[in-house]
């Protein structure tokens, strides 16, 4: 049996690492690393297994169901789960700002300004202070019951703590944050599952899932807006959004009280200025009455309520004819298609060409040639094509089928088994040619200016590169190359000085500029750090690399193949030969933890003169600290050059130190 001091300790515990939660994914503030929160967890499960008869449905390690649901049950809400009419642009902002006058007459009235979150709508039940039940909005009336699937999410608490309210329900949206998003569409990509279109339907079908362990693997997060008790007389809505707040429910800061429609406007310009920069989807602004009596007095019309609407920014979806299906090969042989589209322009720009992934994809999603097809701007910016529009297909056209050759050399494509991709295997494949060439010159890798696509292709039609090692014999044969059709004198000398300086990349560089199999920069950045060496690298066993920190089986399995190569070894020598970087310089392996930048998370916005964004982001890394992409509370500097925007804006919004180059390049000579 256990004893009341077992008791206590596990309940100790419990708060503990509901606190943790609270402060990692509610407030992005986290008091205890990951090592500590881990050991408590264990601890925690210890006593559990130890003492089963101790174990509570509101406990942290209860957040994932081992029983897969079968159907989810229908339950109906309190009160109807309401939509928002929509409004477009400020005149029908004003219309919506003299209906309220008209009705509501001499009272003075306020209004609040939220963000329109595009996710999904969630009923959340709290009974004695217990997270009892979750529910989809549904119809408006009836929703799913989703209670597993909620629980996963760890900024939801499973137990509130302020006594003063036990009872209560919370509304609000479950999303996807825009690099979760992506995370979890690349490990859809590698196992060949199904890619989503956004993260909004990521979230969508996440919460449909039945399995709920699957579910606890995405990243799902939620924000509160509304709240209903009876035991607590709320009068305005922002009481409610503090009350949430203070029982610790997470809801989202960039909300405001607006005396005037004339502040609401300056509320929205001033959202889609940031929108882009937000670590989440919005896709307008949500206004509404602030006092809860005037909300009442307003009442609904059918099922959207008069005292709310919505604003909602300009699409980033449109319509288009699908032209054609072009077909890429990429430097590795995968043959990937590319929908040709009539031009059409969405959110800023004019969309010609969209990614449609993979051939699995278009049979999914029945694409076909002349169809109408929805576009659409996720948060990476590359339009997708997520929908066909069935009613507007032509009666002849055909399904697409999977070509059997390459589109560009003719040879076989194959498909290998546990992948989504079809390959060219001919290594001599013009395209794949380009590609490993391209790859190789490129920016992030040897980045050796002057030598673009089109050059390349004469240079390789010539006869003058055959493999990457090629380019530095070029100078061999400057002479030659200086009576091709377009060259001079001067641009053959420049085009020769950049392939010359490129012999200063560092070893990850080239690493990275050869092209192996899923060897990303990252990847690359690991492998130089980790064996310092082409010669200890070219060593070690497949075992070996795999026990490398955040090298998985994929990649060793491909490195240890690509270094085994005979030809990949000849070409190795022939650019270690020709004076590359084929070892780590000792001032890239060595941790120099720099004592500024040491454990501090930097986050770097517009455009630095001294630096290219790449070599500060190094020169940070090796000196032990860490480069984030979005701005939290958890950032500790945010180094801004010249246009500097929305990040700029957050930092100073959540107080985030700000630092300018100078300030940095004095950081770096401490
Ligand atoms: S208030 C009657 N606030 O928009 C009030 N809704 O069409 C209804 N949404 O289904 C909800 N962000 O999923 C409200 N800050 C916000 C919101 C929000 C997103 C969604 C919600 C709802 C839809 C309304």
């Amino acid at each position: 049996m256990a004893s009341d001091s077992i008791t206590k300790k596990i309940t100790s515990i419990r708060e503990k690492i509901a606190d943790a939660d609270y402060r990692y994914y509610v407030l992005a503030d986290p008091d205890i690393d990951d090592y500590k929160y881990d050991l408590l967890f264990k601890e925690l499960e210890d006593l559990e297994r130890q003492y089963p008869e101790l174990i509570t449905e509101d406990s942290p390690t209860q957040r994932v169901s081992g029983v897969p649901t079968k159907t989810f049950k229908t339950v109906e809400h309190r009160m109807p789960m309401l939509s928002l009419s929509n409004s477009y642009n400020f005149e029908e902002l004003n219309d919506f700002d003299i209906r309220i006058r008209n009705i509501l007459g001499n009272e003075k009235y306020e209004y609040v300004c939220e963000l329109k979150f595009d996710g999904i709508a969630v009923s959340l039940i709290y009974s004695d202070s217990r997270l009892v039940s979750a529910a989809t909005r549904g119809d408006g009336f009836k929703g799913d019951e989703i209670t597993q699937n909620i629980r996963t999410i760890k900024s939801i608490p499973l137990v509130t703590k302020d006594s003063s309210i036990k009872n209560f329900e919370v509304r609000g949206e479950v999303f996807i944050r825009k690099e979760d998003f992506l995370m979890i569409n690349e490990q859809q990509e590698q196992k060949g599952g199904k890619i989503f279109a956004n993260a909004r339907n990521t979230a969508a079908g996440t919460l449909k899932l039945k399995d709920s362990k699957t579910v606890a693997s995405r990243p799902l997060n939620f924000f509160a807006y509304y709240i209903f008790t009876e035991e607590k007389k709320l009068s305005t809505h922002v009481s409610g959004i503090e009350l949430l707040k203070k029982i610790k429910i997470p809801v989202n800061n960039l909300y405001t009280v607006a005396k005037s429609i004339d502040e609401v406007k300056q509320f929205c310009d001033n959202i889609e200025l940031q929108r882009d920069g937000l670590p989440y989807e919005i896709d307008g602004v949500v206004v509404k009455v602030n006092s809860l009596a005037q909300q009442e007095l307003l009442g609904s019309v059918s099922r959207s309520p008069r005292w709310a609407i919505a604003y909602k920014f300009k699409a980033k979806e449109t319509v288009t004819k699908l032209k054609g299906i072009i077909l890429q090969v990429g430097r590795t042989g995968a043959v990937t298609p590319v929908a040709d589209l009539q031009p059409v322009f969405l959110a800023g720009s004019t969309i010609s060409r969209a990614t449609l992934h993979n051939f699995d994809e278009i049979k999914r999603k029945d694409i076909r040639e002349g169809d109408y097809v929805k576009i659409e701007k996720g948060g990476d910016v590359i339009p997708k094509v997520t929908e066909v529009l069935l009613d507007k297909r032509q009666k002849d056209a055909k399904p697409f089928s999977i070509p059997k050759n390459c589109p560009v050399c003719g040879s076989e494509l194959m498909k290998p088994d546990e992948e989504v991709y079809y390959y060219c295997m001919n290594y001599e494949c013009p395209a794949q040619m380009i590609g490993r060439f391209t790859h190789f010159v490129g920016r992030d890798a040897m980045e050796i200016e002057g030598l673009g696509e089109s050059i390349l292709e004469t240079f390789i039609l010539s006869g003058y590169l055959k493999d990457v090692a090629d380019i530095y014999i070029l100078k061999d044969h400057r002479e030659e190359l200086m009576q091709l059709e377009r060259f001079g004198e001067k641009s053959i000398d420049n085009i020769l000085l950049a392939i010359e300086g490129s012999k200063q990349k560092p070893f990850d560089k080239v690493l990275f500029g050869l092209g192996i199999r899923h060897v990303g920069e990252r990847v690359a950045k690991v492998l130089a750090k980790s064996f310092n060496s082409y010669a200890s690298l070219s060593a070690a066993s497949e075992e070996e690399i795999r026990a490398t920190n955040e090298i998985g089986p994929k990649i060793a399995e491909s490195v240890h193949s690509y270094l085994s190569n005979e030809k990949n070894k000849f070409l190795i020598d022939r650019l270690i030969k020709a004076g590359l970087n084929f070892e780590s310089r000792p001032t890239e392996s060595r941790s120099t933890a720099n004592s500024s930048f040491s454990g501090k998370t930097f986050v770097l916005t517009g455009t630095l003169n001294n630096y290219k964004r790449e070599e500060a982001q190094d020169l940070i890394e090796n000196g032990g600290g860490k480069v984030s992409s979005s701005v939290s509370k958890k950032t500790d500097y945010v180094l801004a050059g010249a246009d500097a925007g929305s990040k700029l804006e957050k930092a100073k919004t959540l107080g985030v130190k700000v630092i300018d180059e100078d300030e940095f390049h004095k950081m770096i000579s401490q």
